[in-house]
């Protein structure tokens, strides 16, 4: 079984500053580093680490080849990432405050050229028992899940960043959602629907700290996650890190229960260090680290 995850990949540029700087200011920052992330990357690089067989679509520029690499490096399956020349990769630029609190400034570059060839190649073996991702970073969204309903393979979507027209487009197609409170909010806003009354069979609503929530719309029933309480460093990643471990979970036939406590254990470990992709935690050290 395999995930294939159309996501963004970018470099991410992190600065950890005192406080968020206001408008005006002119802040010095503590330390600089540069890192691998992008939504998509992160939940593919979460999902490789809790042993999941993931292929990852996507695009990158001329300048993004080491981005490539790395997500090899880290276990993913890279046929279905392209090198563009139209445009420069995408990238972020993150601050990090002293709580770990950050602001992100997106650059989508190549993440937003993804064609409906791209797609066709990297899901020519696709099935049933394969799973699509999607999250909000790159095009070609509805074009995704329609190839994927297609091949009667299971979609599953995490929301963020968020927009009311990308989720509604693609809501009837999802088997799984997962998004954050506030997110869930502007869902509603948009809809009028509530997660448990979402056209959708498993819904995660991400509470921050205070866990996460799992509605079963098609009973009616809802369970609570608590998080595990932490020295938060960097919250940049963490929830890409928990979604990307509940599809790895759910793909290596655990329970939702089970692949929900993985990730709580995962996107916990996550936030204690500083960076997105790079700094994910596999199978062995949620085990090690964490009781
Ligand atoms: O969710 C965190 C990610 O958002 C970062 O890695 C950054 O690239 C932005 O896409
Ligand atoms: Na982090």
């Amino acid at each position: 079984m395999t995930i294939f995850n159309l996501g963004s990949i970018n470099a991410d540029i992190v600065y950890r500053v005192p406080h968020l700087p206001s408008p005006g200011e002119t802040l010095s920052c503590g330390s600089m580093s540069r890192g691998l992330g992008g939504k998509g990357t992160n939940m593919s690089v979460a999902a490789a680490r809790a042993a999941a067989h993931v292929v990852h679509i996507g695009a990158v520029g001329q300048d993004g080849v080491w981005a490539r690499d790395r997500l090899l490096e880290y276990g993913v399956d890279t046929r279905g990432i392209s090198v563009l020349d139209q445009d420069a990769s995408g990238h972020a630029i993150i601050y990090v405050d002293d709580d770990g609190e950050n602001t992100i400034i997106l650059y989508a570059g190549t993440n937003r050229l993804i064609s409906t060839q791209m797609l066709e190649d990297s899901l020519v073996q696709a099935g049933p028992d394969d799973t699509l991702l999607m999250q909000n970073e790159t095009n070609a969204q509805v074009e995704a899940a329609k190839l994927a309903a297609a091949k009667g393979m299971k979609v599953a979507y995490a929301a963020a960043p968020f927009q009311a027209e990308a989720v509604e487009a693609v809501l009837s197609f999802c088997d799984f959602l997962i998004l954050n409170e506030v997110e869930a909010a502007q869902l509603q806003e948009a809809t009028g629907l509530a997660p448990e009354s979402l056209p959708v069979r498993d819904v995660i609503v991400t509470l921050g700290a205070k866990g996460s929530r799992w509605h079963q719309t098609e009973t009616g029933e809802c369970r609570d996650f608590p998080a595990l309480p932490v020295d938060v460093v960097d919250t940049t990643g963490a929830g890409d890190t928990f979604t990307g471990y509940v599809l790895a979970g759910l793909d290596r036939g655990l329970p939702m229960a089970q692949a929900i406590s993985q990730a709580t254990r995962a996107a916990a470990l996550q936030v204690t260090r500083l960076g997105a992709a790079d700094v994910i935690p596999d199978l062995k050290d949620i085990q090690d680290d964490i009781s």
